[in-house]
């Protein structure tokens, strides 16, 4: 049976901690739900594995493309898409019309957006009423990058102030799950304990409802990792391995053997 997202606000109430991880292609996607994650996120970090430096130049288009593949892959899991860099951003109508294509041609179950302001509580407010599952982002939001940098946010009184009451916002605008990134453990703890709607901690301590992490980090894909992520195992050395055992059988003439 399909996770939905009605079921993860239940678990909230259950204290029971949701499994999320991101995926950008059906064999991981797969792999994923065979495992028993129980959140698949499409996330524009998918800009990793299509060569960019940020997640800006993420396109809808591309988020589409994987996004299908990621459904034709899962069975179990709530998959969920995030919305590029300013596929939502310029008005409600473009916010509406692009998430609205995330659910009609993907299969998705909701899409993520980041941020809090109050333009972005409008632009959730309307998506919910159009009936479309929207996951909040707040805290570090990559997307703007080239504004807040890469680094942890609410350090300050102020910011710790603002980040909660764009929380609390858009529970109200009626988020079913947002996303606290990379922010104190103790804030995201105060926000967990206010909020009806379970939070989703990355590199935002142990007191949320759930955790998620990039899977080319869990798995040693990734170059470099955020500090806050853990490495599970080393498949980059063991890809690397592999392939120039390959390499050197097939220059040794070991491999393939004779067929008939
Ligand atoms: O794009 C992504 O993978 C994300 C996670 C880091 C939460 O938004």
């Amino acid at each position: 049976m399909a996770i939905t997202t009605r079921e993860l606000i239940q678990w909230k109430q259950q204290k029971r901690q949701i499994v999320a991880l991101t995926a950008w292609d059906c064999a991981i996607a797969q792999l994923l739900d065979a495992a028993g994650v129980d959140l698949i996120l499409v996330g524009d970090s998918m800009a990793v594995v299509l060569g960019y430096e940020t997640t800006l130049p993420v396109t809808l288009e591309e988020m589409l493309h994987h996004a299908k593949a990621v459904r034709r892959g899962v069975k179990r899991a709530l998959i969920v898409v995030d919305l590029p860099f300013l596929s939502y951003q310029e008005s409600i109508p473009q916010a509406i019309h692009s998430a609205g294509r995330v659910l009609k041609e993907t299969g998705a179950q909701a899409v993520k957006l980041e941020g809090g302001y109050p333009a972005m509580v409008r632009t959730i407010t309307r998506l919910v009423e159009a009936g479309i599952p929207v996951m909040g982002h707040v805290g570090l939001t990559p997307q703007s990058v080239h504004q807040i940098g890469l680094r942890q946010q609410g350090k300050t009184e102020a910011a710790r102030q603002q980040i909660l009451q764009q929380a609390i916002a858009l529970e109200k605008a009626g988020v079913f799950s947002i996303v606290l990134e990379h922010i104190p453990s103790d804030l995201a703890c105060q926000i967990t304990e206010k909020l009806s709607i379970p939070t989703i901690g990355i590199g935002a301590g142990p007191y949320c409802d759930g955790q998620v992490l990039v899977t080319s980090d869990v798995l040693g894909l990734s170059e470099k990792q955020p500090p806050f992520a853990k490495v599970y195992t080393d498949l980059r050395s063991e890809i690397i391995k592999a392939v120039q055992n390959y390499s050197l059988e097939v220059r040794e003439r070991r491999f393939p053997q004779s067929s008939d």
